[in-house]
């Protein structure tokens, strides 16, 4: 094991940009910051290098935008392997936006908040890494407070991702039913995603079609929220990505009580973190299906799909420990047999999933990482160590892939792995996994 953490590593020296100090995902397919990315990969550095997750998390905050949004891409740096970059983007179309970095005008799963507690649990100088956090903590409180502000028009506790790619999930089954209700036009640019891995692996032209016709709309209102609450096709509650914000409330509530001085933002967090949780587990529980599923708040209905998203909210402490048995039972049933590696990314049972394709069924380490402390945070411990178990076997089996496949005898003969190699998520959380 001494030895894969030694190589997890490498991955990580390989993708720092020192100059500026933050992670790319991987060469090639993502050579700029991404949000979610950055959180996570922060979490593998703290284990052997706390300065360089310090700066990365400097770094993603430094671009933070003039309302509390941070973005989920930043430009650093040129790069024609990549579309859509930041002359497609134009973030500089928002009076708020960073005027010192290029960005996108969408964001990403707010990890920030639960990654500084990490940092706080991983780090052997506690003094010092508390020092630290003081000083960023609140640009993380000051993201949620737009989060609730800008993406929750019917005051409800649950924020709006409009876009696809704000999900994380990028093309999750899910949106399907999204595309449907729309009809963008056919659009005339140049993939790059596909020059560095197999088009079998990635999205379908007519799916880019949707992703940029949806970033169109919110840039002809220079990416203004009302707006985009108003007219955009995508407008979702994503239970993965609002787990992730209440998972982050929790962490700053104990980060400022640690910090001490901060009671006006512990009981705002608190309020923001009660009425959340309740519509949460209210709306988004769906008990024919026994999880959490998407709700699609432009058509007002639910998406009624199982994906890894739906057992997200173990990790947040969100259901019952009833609620939590009878969702690792579905779980088991839909997503356990003996020949599939835990976990897909999608219902292995739905006609709709693909083992291979991106978001569409692969089983991906981060979401892993979260089930699997879900699972022990809430007792069961068998099944959290095969979630683990089979994460490090894959990756001893193909290498630090974005994704893989959750098929088990896919992985007897030739590659299994997908998307970016040495991709460094992969490699951030079986540091972590590993230094247990
Ligand atoms: C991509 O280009 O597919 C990225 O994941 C978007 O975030």
């Amino acid at each position: 094991m001494e030895e894969l953490k030694n190589k997890a590593i490498e991955v990580l020296k390989g993708n720092w940009k020192d100059e500026v100090g933050f992670s790319i995902p991987c060469a090639n397919l993502y050579p700029f910051q991404w949000f979610w990315d950055s959180g996570l990969i922060a979490i593998g550095f703290s284990h052997f290098d706390m300065p360089k997750a310090e700066a990365e998390i400097e770094t993603l905050l430094d671009a933070q935008w003039g309302n509390g949004f941070i973005p989920h891409i930043i430009f650093h740096t040129e790069s024609d392997t990549y579309f859509p970059g930041p002359d497609f983007h134009r973030s500089d179309l928002h009076p708020l936006s960073s005027k010192k970095y290029k960005s996108t005008g969408m964001t990403q799963p707010p990890v920030t908040g639960f990654v500084l507690e990490e940092l706080y649990r991983i780090s052997t100088d506690k003094k010092a890494t508390l020092k630290f956090l003081e000083t960023v903590i609140d640009k993380v409180y000051f993201n949620h407070e737009y989060f609730y502000k800008n993406r929750d028009p019917q005051n409800e506790g649950l924020v709006y991702i409009y876009h696809n790619w704000e999900s994380g999930t990028d093309n999750s089954p899910i949106w399907d039913d999204i595309w449907e209700t729309m009809n963008p036009p056919e659009y005339t640019f140049e993939r790059r995603d596909t020059t560095h891995v197999d088009a079998a692996e990635r999205p379908s032209k007519r799916e880019y079609d949707h992703y940029l016709y949806i970033i169109d709309i919110a840039k002809e209102h220079n990416y203004s929220d009302e707006k985009i609450a108003e007219l955009s096709p995508f407008l979702v509650q994503d239970p993965l990505f609002n787990a992730m914000l209440i998972k982050s409330n929790e962490s700053l509530i104990k980060l400022y009580e640690l910090i001490g001085n901060n009671a006006d933002k512990i009981a705002q967090l608190k309020k923001w973190q009660e009425k959340s949780i309740q519509s949460f587990n209210n709306k988004l529980f769906d008990d024919e299906i026994g999880a959490y599923i998407h709700y699609d708040l432009r058509n007002e209905k639910p998406l009624r799909y199982l994906s890894s998203s739906s057992f997200s909210p173990l990790f947040a402490n969100i259901p019952s420990k009833e609620r939590a048995a009878s969702m690792v039972n579905v779980m088991m049933d839909k997503f356990g047999g003996e020949h599939q590696y835990l976990c897909a990314s999608f219902d292995p049972t739905s006609e709709r999933f693909n083992p291979k394709k991106y978001w569409r069924g692969p089983v991906w380490i981060n979401l892993n990482w979260m089930l699997y402390n879900g699972l022990k945070q809430y007792g069961f411990l068998d099944i959290a160590n095969r979630v683990k178990q089979d994460s490090i076997e894959i990756i001893e089996k193909n290498g630090f892939y974005e994704y893989f496949d959750s098929r088990k005898d896919m992985h007897n003969h030739g590659k299994a792995g997908y998307g970016g190699n040495n991709f460094s998520w992969s490699a951030a959380l079986i540091v972590d996994l590993l230094n247990e």
